[in-house]
């Protein structure tokens, strides 16, 4: 299946490594043009030169940190103005940190919050008018499973996912018929994020990221984590002209770790 995506202007946040790296590498491979940023210049640069080495693609790579309003907007000002329009974005961001509801204060709410609810909406904000001069925009919010479940530990990504996918389904509204808009929600894919959990996980229970992870796989139906690509090649289909008629939806890439309807 040809996605479309030949020449096209994608823009990926939070794209240095883990999901954000893997889905930029899956555009730039698709042929599209590409706006990358993370807080490190230097990460997202070194990004940069390997897709232009392997792919042959075209890289605006910025800093970019998404708790800083300014620096959004500066972000997708020059995106824009680079290549004159956004046809696909992915929004995607460090996670919060973990813990249980006891264990956080209000400015761990307050630094979540806008790490990963006020940054979508700042980003989608600042992506808006750039997206109207493409001819079949689209954006892909990055959520997780926890929109369905919540994930035990992990309050502060419960909360504030759910209010990412509300936002989606209230801007596939807003925004029809001009912008698609859908939310990616990855179950337990391997990265450093997740190998990062698994190692707080063990060290609370005295037990090790080795068995936290088989604990974690006995609820996964596949039997295994999923890797970076596996999720990128899905976002990429969402954000791509071939997604055409999917608005509004949220896709679990979870190995069927959620197992409600
Ligand atoms: N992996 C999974 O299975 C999974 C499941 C559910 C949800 N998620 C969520 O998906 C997102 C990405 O996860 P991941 O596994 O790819 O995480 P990761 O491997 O830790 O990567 C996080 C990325 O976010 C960037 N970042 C962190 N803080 C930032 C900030 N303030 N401004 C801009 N960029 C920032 C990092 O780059 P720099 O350090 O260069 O800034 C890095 O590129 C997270 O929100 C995570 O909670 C992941």
């Amino acid at each position: 299946m040809d996605l479309g995506l030949k020449g096209r202007v994608a823009v990926v946040t939070a794209a240095s490594q883990g999901l954000g790296r893997a889905v930029a590498t899956a555009f730039a491979a698709e042929g599209a043009r590409l706006a990358i940023s993370s807080r490190s210049e230097a990460a997202v640069g070194e990004l940069a030169r390997k897709l232009e080495r392997e792919y042959g693609a075209e890289v605006l790579a910025m800093a970019c940190d998404l708790r800083d309003a300014a620096a959004i907007e500066r972000f997708f000002r020059a995106a824009g103005e680079r290549y004159g329009r956004i046809d696909a974005l992915f929004t995607n961001a460090g996670g919060p940190q973990p813990g249980g509801f006891d264990e956080l204060s209000d400015a761990d709410w307050q630094a979540a919050f806008e790490l990963n609810l006020l940054s979508v909406v700042r980003s989608l904000r600042a992506a808006r008018p750039w997206l109207e001069k493409s001819d079949a925009p689209a954006v892909v919010n990055d959520v997780s499973t926890s929109v369905k479940q919540p994930i035990e530990g992990l309050t502060l990504s419960n909360v504030l996912r759910a209010g990412v996918v509300t936002l989606t389904k209230s801007l596939s509204l807003e925004w029809a018929p001009r912008i698609r808009v859908n939310a990616i929600a990855p179950g337990r894919i391997a990265t450093e994020r997740v190998a990062q959990l698994d190692r707080d996980r063990a060290v609370r229970l005295g037990s090790t990221p080795e068995a936290v992870a088989a604990e974690h796989i006995r609820n996964i139906p596949l039997g295994r984590y999923g890797q970076p690509e596996e999720l990128a090649r899905v976002a990429v289909f969402l954000a791509s002209p071939a997604a055409s008629y999917v608005n509004g939806q949220f896709v679990f890439v979870d190995g069927g770790l959620v197992h409600a309807l």
